[in-house]
């Protein structure tokens, strides 16, 4: 680990670091943006105190928005452009609402919510996209055992994220056509992979838009994709291949990406020096896009007196303890479980730490109704009862959990940790390791796996762990623990310069200047 040598951009490799301001005019004098995902960035609830929800009119719906920088990002856009913003109905009131526009920042955003029967949406969200692809491209699968591709998952497939993707291209088609001219179309994420297909089958006869997909996860290579039915990975790729530009979150990911189409699709050309990939008389360009945070708006929630109670009452729970941290949704790629275990073979290599050290983790409930997630912290729990059976005291409790979202208790425990622990199985960037460094105030030391996305931007300044290793992991801790301050210190400042030059607007901003010198 060295502060001095800074790594070169990777984000170089398209274009350099720019502003919104700087392509705004070219970019938008004559196009619309549409921004479509499975999840919108608004959710409507009935007004506290209306009787009858189901007969609740328009005035008694309120709603409220999406936390996280990719909603932040986006619907900054609605400054320089016109935004529509697609995406599936989560609640009744989204569905009865279902389309018109909302303030967003001083601006307006048009959101149109796609209409799913709910048993369509449960084989697209929960059997296919979910637990299968996400677990396929997280590397998840223990394959002697999983998955089990029945002909309950083919009708999921069919009937469920065919059927889907093929909802969202009528949607955005419908909105296409109310346009004066082609806009930009910006998909997010493995729930759309047949959507472009389907788009450009739907606006054939007409002018047709140009479309991006950015894909938030990892891709993995060719020998991972290859387990996955060839009709259903034929349909991803040709899905994608229908696309102009693909963004990845990493330089691995992208040469994953072409190796796998080069491996898996037949007839189609993958050109690795131009990044390019020929099918069906199409190009799609392949790129490279790290995804990061809204660092001003983040530091502006530091300033909050929310913040500031919050910190209090964890101080309260930490007393006078070292402090090691953990964030993140309960999630079997998170690693959680090992994590734990490495903390508890540190507690054997290194009884120094005994009594001294406490372990907080902040988990937020995700995705229940998939079974593997349910599961999982049940799995969580009874690692954490056996740990703090084994090692705790009367006046001192190892691991401290605390289940449910609440951001603003995120950024004050960040505020204050000595050690932040991302050790994820595979993670397509992991914002909490570009959130950290950016709000703490102890010099505290990033532990990273190195089969995360940020590993690429950030492991100049962490200590880079495998994160299947708990031995490794465990020294890492105790590494981290003791770290002279000097070092410390250095680390800290250099991620901070790392994350701080190329936040969630750089991102954007890639993305729409490769639009330009593409020519799209
Ligand atoms: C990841 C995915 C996103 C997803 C988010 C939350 O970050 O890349 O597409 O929205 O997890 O998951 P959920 O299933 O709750 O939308």
């Amino acid at each position: 680990m060295s502060s001095q040598a800074l790594p070169r951009n990777p984000a170089e490799q398209d274009s350099t670091i720019c502003t919104l301001e700087d392509v705004q005019s070219e970019f938008f004098k004559d196009r619309a943006l549409i921004v479509v995902s499975n999840r919108g960035p608004v959710t409507f609830h009935p007004v506290e105190g209306a009787e009858e929800v189901a007969e609740a009119d328009e005035d008694e719906l309120t709603y409220e928005y999406g936390q996280g920088g990719l909603v932040t990002a986006l619907t900054g856009l609605c400054h320089y452009a016109d935004v529509t913003w697609i995406a599936t109905a989560d609640t009744e009131e989204d569905l009865r609402w279902h389309h018109g526009t909302v303030p967003m920042n001083g601006d307006e955003i048009r959101i149109k919510f796609v209409e799913v029967e709910p048993t369509a949406y449960d084989r697209y969200y929960s059997m296919i996209a979910n637990p299968l692809l996400w677990f396929l491209q997280h590397s998840m699968w223990d394959v002697p055992r999983a998955p089990v591709i029945n002909q309950k998952t083919w009708r999921a497939w069919e009937d469920g994220y065919v059927e889907v993707n093929r909802g969202f291209a009528e949607a955005i088609a419908e909105v296409v056509r109310e346009m004066d001219a082609p806009p930009l179309v910006m998909l997010q994420d493995y729930h759309l992979y047949l959507t472009a297909k389907f788009l450009r089958e739907e606006l054939s006869d007409e002018a047709e838009p140009t479309i991006m997909h950015f894909v938030h996860i990892p891709w993995p290579g060719p020998e991972y994709w290859r387990i996955l039915p060839p009709a259903m990975r034929t349909a991803i790729l040709e899905g994608l291949c229908s696309v102009d530009i693909i963004g990845l979150q990493t330089q691995q990911d992208k040469m994953n990406f072409l190796r796998t189409c080069r491996a898996l699709l037949p007839q189609a050309e993958a050109r690795f020096k131009r990044a390019r990939v020929w099918y069906n008389n199409h190009a799609t360009h392949v790129r490279y896009f790290p995804i990061s945070i809204d660092v001003e708006s983040l530091l502006e929630a530091t300033e909050s007196e929310k913040v500031a109670a919050e910190r209090e009452r964890l101080e309260r729970v930490i007393g006078d303890n070292q402090l090691i941290l953990r964030i993140e949704r309960i999630e079997p790629s998170k690693n959680v479980v090992r994590g734990f275990q490495a903390f508890e073979e540190m507690l054997e290599l290194h009884p120094m730490h005994r009594g001294k050290v406490k372990f907080l983790a902040l988990l937020v409930p995700s995705r229940l109704g998939v079974d593997e997630y349910e599961s999982y912290l049940e799995e969580i729990m009874a690692v954490v009862g056996r740990i703090n059976a084994n090692y705790g005291a009367r006046d001192w409790e190892p691991i401290r959990i605390m289940i449910g979202h609440n951001y603003l208790r995120g950024v004050a425990a960040m505020q204050r940790y000595d050690v932040l622990l991302v050790n994820a199985i595979a993670d397509g960037m992991n914002l909490v390791a570009k959130e950290g460094p950016m709000v703490n105030e102890k010099d505290g030391v990033l532990i990273l796996s190195e089969r995360t996305g940020a590993r690429e931007q950030l492991e100049s300044g962490a200590l880079v762990i495998s994160p299947c290793d708990i031995y490794a992991t465990a020294e890492a801790l105790h590494q981290a623990l003791t770290m002279e301050e000097e070092e410390r210190k250095s680390n800290a400042e250099h991620l901070r310069w790392l994350i701080e030059r190329e936040d969630i607007s750089g991102w954007l901003c890639r993305q729409l200047k490769t639009v330009i010198d593409l020519n799209l």
